[in-house]
């Protein structure tokens, strides 16, 4: 599975956490930066991982800054992208199964490195379970076209 992975200069080390521990699991990772600690604006960079996932280009994204928030509410901007800030498994599985997110979203001042691969683990593995949650996407996803 081939993931897209962001974040600004407060969510670079976590950033570079995850995908190492991503890349030894075997997933493949594009990293659309940034690259080090300097001060930079984050929704560069949730815009480069959303667009790379509404695309096709890569199947899921990952994003990474402060608290998650800032980089969620760009990534939910561009269409067809459906972001979850996350800090905790139950809502990691939760947003995959309910929601069929395709971004998730972390903080790495909110949330410890072993805890957030936990997280990436879980948002990666689990399925959608459509039924009635397809219903409500579908519902979600028609207001991007004002229906
Ligand atoms: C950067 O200081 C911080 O505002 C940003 O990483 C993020 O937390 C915004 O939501």
């Amino acid at each position: 599975m081939k993931i897209a992975i962001g974040s600004d200069h407060a969510g670079f080390s976590l950033k570079e956490v995850i995908k190492k521990h991503l890349e030894e699991e075997g997933y493949e990772i594009a990293d659309k930066g940034t690259h080090d600690t300097v001060s930079c604006h984050y929704p560069v960079y949730a815009k480069a991982v959303a667009d790379a996932v509404a695309s096709g280009e890569e199947e899921l994204g990952i994003l990474v800054c402060g608290t998650g928030i800032g980089m969620s509410m760009v990534a939910n901007k561009v269409h067809g992208i459906r972001a979850a800030a996350v800090s905790d498994c139950f809502t990691a599985e939760a947003t995959r199964k309910h929601n069929n997110a395709n971004i998730l979203c972390i903080g790495e001042r909110t949330v410890g490195p072993g805890l957030a691969c936990k997280i990436a683990d879980i948002f990666l593995t689990t399925a959608f379970e459509g039924g009635r949650h397809q219903t409500r996407v579908d519902m979600m996803m028609a207001l991007e076209d004002n229906k």
